[in-house]
């Protein structure tokens, strides 16, 4: 885990399969404290060797804020991280002063995708990661010329983590009335060539939480905060000074 600077605290929760690596280019945003967890079984954090799920996620997030007395933060999620922001509002809306929702949605997953994670569990299993990082590598930025890096650290995973991981969204829940009765900010990101979570997806978001603000980046795909972090950061930076620096300036 990972804990830079000093100010408010915002936490950064990874996608799959991922690491706390793929914020690196978001700890430049000064003003804060970027806290950066590697959940079980990914980056530098080993398995626990129990079954995962978006609650049990949640939930030590929420742990390793009691353990810094950290009473709010800002909760930052891309991709299965947002999925794990949207528990963490679900479970402790007290806890949570704005939401960063990048390249992520609210939906569980169709009954087609929760068969194809199955179909990927087996063959983890069987193979480990490999096809896992083949089949998702491409998808994951508009720049080829990113995927070294991004193939590094998605090879930093180890099988069980993208085993438990798998296993967790297929079964994750329906967050609409979750995003619907949001009482904080959200700034929902999109790449506008993102093919796992298109553009359409973070549109829906926009709709359903109250107070959302949409900010899509040109040219950038899922990884849209690694891939267009220099369009992203100032966004981040004004984004949280309205709504979570000053909030009684808000309309
Ligand atoms: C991610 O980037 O976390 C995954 O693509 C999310 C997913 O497969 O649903």
């Amino acid at each position: 885990m990972h804990d830079e600077g000093s100010g408010f605290p915002i936490v950064w929760i990874h996608g799959f399969p991922l690491s706390s690596a793929v914020f690196e280019r978001q700890t430049s945003i000064a003003g804060f404290r970027h806290i950066r967890p590697d959940l079980p079984g990914f980056g530098r954090t080993p398995p626990d060797g129990t079954d995962a799920s978006m609650e049990s996620y949640a939930r030590e997030i929420l742990a390793m804020l009691d353990e810094k007395k950290i009473d709010r933060a800002v909760i930052a999620g891309l991709s299965m991280g947002g999925y794990i922001a949207m528990q963490l509002l679900r479970d402790a809306p007290q806890r949570v002063a704005g939401l960063l929702l990048i390249d992520t949605r609210e939906t569980p997953d169709t009954e087609e995708g929760r068969a194809g994670r199955l179909k990927s569990v087996a063959d983890v299993e069987a193979n480990g990661i490999g096809s896992v990082v083949e089949s998702m590598l491409p998808k994951m930025t508009y720049s080829e010329s990113l995927q070294p890096e991004v193939r590094a650290i998605m090879e930093t995973s180890s099988k069980e983590g993208v085993i438990a991981a798998l296993k967790a969204m297929a079964s994750r829940p329906d967050s609409s009335h979750t995003l619907r009765n949001a009482h904080v900010a959200a700034l929902v990101v999109v790449g506008d060539r993102d093919v796992i979570t298109p553009p359409s997806d973070a549109e829906r978001m926009v709709a359903t939480i109250p107070k959302a603000e949409m900010a899509p980046l040109a040219r950038a795909g899922h990884l849209s905060n690694y891939e267009g972090a220099q369009q992203l950061n100032p966004i981040i930076t004004a984004f949280l000074a309205r709504h979570v620096l000053r909030p009684e300036h808000e309309a």
